[in-house]
């Protein structure tokens, strides 16, 4: 699937080698302590024919001529290995120089290639962002006197800045080093590619010992992802995340190349987001005044995501999942909108506790759903679409409550789960109909109905989905193990899946009842599975729910498991977590670089001798 192979870097004459050394000699000399510029300080490192970066202390007359050497581990692992530190795999053509350049960030100059303002602005925006994430990677003074020039050209295709499961996602990045300067070439289709192609080109860079930074001298790398939908599911429902922390999830999402954050805002145990229509939501749902999700916030949060590349998709789940935020019904005379509402004893209404699921039966809970909905087509991009929960409704809940029942006999409904699956089923008909009903007021350009998104559930069985979700308008987001049958089986019945594989992904195991932990190596061997047609598969998402975090902890229970997901998802490697690991390590360093907190996956002696920890 994917090939990638060392050049010899033929634009790079033994004389810029000679210079570029005499220079660090100089530099050093300047600022080490021990001013003795002793050669085999500098170069001490070598990467192996195993890919490992290790360090040669062999005295130099014995050491091989030819082999290449490195300054420190980081700056040998730029080009050791197939795919030197970039995260994730690249799946095409692939070639990076063992030869580097020293070049100070802040001399690199951009030259935007783009169709549009729009894209021009983005792409100019996505500099900033590259400056600042190599800036994070300088090791001491970023400044360098004097600098090789970089010179960055980045060029963009189309004038689209439409971001959903057709979004052209690919790059090509060439980089080459004359005896001037280093060119560095982006092109892409789409300016989401390019940003990609930033994110890549960060990779092929490494602080230096002494100032500045160093970069790969020589690369071309042709990629693209695999899977058009590669997320993270975060709750801040069961415990509230300030701002900050969902915006250094989009940081780590950005570094990892994820491109949908599933929004779960909402759920059973508190409704912090503001819907400018129902301002009851969040005055009865949220957990205080100060933890909510204003309009303005998530406006914010949605263009903050997208100038990395990703999607909120937000979620509203229901008809279970539903309570507090809808309690407030009866006083405003709309009857009772949720039911079971924290009943107790929970287990009797629920499979968790507080209790609560949207009432079927109640024109006006629709209603208020459809002004929630109303309210987030106006903040999100006119193609994105809503993630509808649907999982985990609790018939004896319903079937408790005396006007459901009722209404259910006036209308010719006997009590059988069969009749309960119906009303569930009209429950998502009824909130679509709705859904494209807005979209077609608001967006009368767009040709094609928007998809809704709903979990596996009771009501996705194989054997009668068809009867109540039709496949050109649902997606199906399973949250089945690694060994169930029913991706395959939805995927015969021609159904787009979302895959979260429980027993990989839920980031939140290992924490509560009997659940285990799967650490980073478990996230990256989730095998995908086959769609019986190409792009039937969307792609995935490692789930964060967030019963038993909070911003205390959050960054280290998503990090750096995620970004074995993302590698699953942006490259689906036939080769397993073991030959990756060097590489992951690099990549962890990396988002602690970017302000983020990584949990350890090992101890940092194995980080820094390689192959010896197997
Ligand atoms: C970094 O190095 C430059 C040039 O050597 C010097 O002018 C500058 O003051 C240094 N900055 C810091 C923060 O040490
Ligand atoms: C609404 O729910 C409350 C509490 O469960 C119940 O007492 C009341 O009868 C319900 N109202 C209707 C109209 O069913
Ligand atoms: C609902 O309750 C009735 C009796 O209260 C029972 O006969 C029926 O089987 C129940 N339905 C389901 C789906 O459990």
């Amino acid at each position: 699937m994917s090939r990638c192979r060392y050049v010899e870097p033929l634009w790079t004459t033994k004389k810029t080698a000679s210079l570029l050394l005499l220079l660090l000699l100089l530099l050093l000399s300047e600022t080490a302590t021990s001013a003795d510029s002793d050669e085999n300080r500098i170069t001490r490192w070598t990467c192996t024919p195993t890919d490992l970066c290790l360090v040669d202390s062999s005295p130099s007359a014995s050491r091989m001529q030819d082999q290449q050497r490195f300054e420190s581990q980081r700056d040998c692992r730029l080009s050791c290995g197939k795919y030197g530190s970039i995260w994730p795999m690249p799946t095409g053509d692939c070639s990076l120089s063992h030869d580097r350049v020293h070049f100070d960030p802040w001399k690199v100059r951009f030259n935007v290639v783009a169709p549009s303002e729009a894209t021009t602005q983005f792409l100019r925006e996505t500099n900033r962002h590259f400056v600042s994430n190599l800036l994070k990677e300088c090791t001491r003074n970023c400044t360098l006197e004097p600098s090789k020039e970089v010179l960055v050209k980045a060029t963009v295709t189309t004038n689209t800045l439409q971001l959903d499961w057709h979004t052209d996602e690919s790059y090509m990045l060439v980089v080459r080093t004359t005896a001037t300067a280093t060119f560095v070439d982006i092109k892409a289709a789409t300016v989401y590619g390019a940003r990609h192609a930033f994110e890549t080109l960060s990779n092929l860079v490494a602080g230096s010992e002494s100032h500045g930074l160093l970069l790969v001298s020589g690369a071309r790398v042709h990629d693209r992802p695999q899977y058009p939908h590669r997320g993270i599911l975060l709750d801040t429902s069961r415990n509230y995340m300030p701002l900050r922390y969902i915006r250094s999830t989009l940081d780590g999402m950005a570094a990892s190349k994820m491109n949908v954050l599933h929004w779960h805002v909402v759920d059973t145990h508190s409704f912090p987001l503001e819907i400018t229509r129902v301002p009851e939501m969040q005055r009865f749902g949220a957990y205080g005044p100060t933890q909510i999700y204003s309009r303005a916030d998530t406006v914010n949060l949605i263009k903050y995501a997208r100038l990395r590349g990703i999607r909120i998709l937000i979620e509203i789940d229901g008809p279970s999942h539903a309570g507090n935020g809808w309690q407030w019904g009866p006083a405003a005379g709309l009857g009772n909108m949720s039911v079971c509402l924290n009943n107790k004893p929970w287990r009797n209404f629920c499979v968790q506790p507080p209790c609560g699921q949207l009432n079927p039966v109640n024109d006006h809970m629709y209603a208020i759903y459809k002004e929630i909905m109303e309210d987030l087509a106006e903040v999100g991009a006119p193609e994105e679409t809503l993630h509808v929960g649907g999982d985990e409704v609790y018939l004896p809940c319903w079937n408790n409550t005396e006007e459901i029942t009722r209404r259910m006999r006036e209308t010719g409904y006997d009590l059988s789960k069969k009749s309960f699956l119906k009303l569930w089923s009209q429950f998502h008909q009824r909130n679509l109909e709705a859904w494209d009903d807005i979209n077609q007021r608001l967006y009368p350009n767009i040709v094609e109905p928007k998809p809704m998104i709903v979990w596996s559930s009771l009501l996705t069985d194989p054997d009668y989905i068809e009867e109540y979700l039709p496949k050109e308008r649902f997606i199906i987001q399973t949250w089945v193990g690694k060994d169930d049958k029913l991706n395959r089986d939805l995927a015969k019945l021609n159904y787009r899946l979302i895959i979260s594989t429980k027993d990989a992904w839920y980031l939140d195991h290992g924490f509560w009842g009997s659940t285990k932990y799967y650490n980073w190596l478990k996230a990256y061997n989730n095998p995908m599975p086959q769609g019986t047609r190409p792009g039937q598969v969307l792609g995935g998402e490692a789930c964060m729910w967030s019963e038993y975090v909070d911003q205390n902890s959050v960054e280290a229970r998503i990090w750096p498991r995620a970004g074995a997901a993302a590698e699953r998802l942006w490259s689906n490697p036939k080769t397993s977590a073991l030959l990756a690991q060097q590489r992951f390590f690099r990549y962890r360093d990396r988002l602690i670089a970017r302000g983020i907190h990584p949990d350890a996956v090992i101890p940092r002696w194995c980080v820094l001798n390689e192959g010896q920890c197997l």
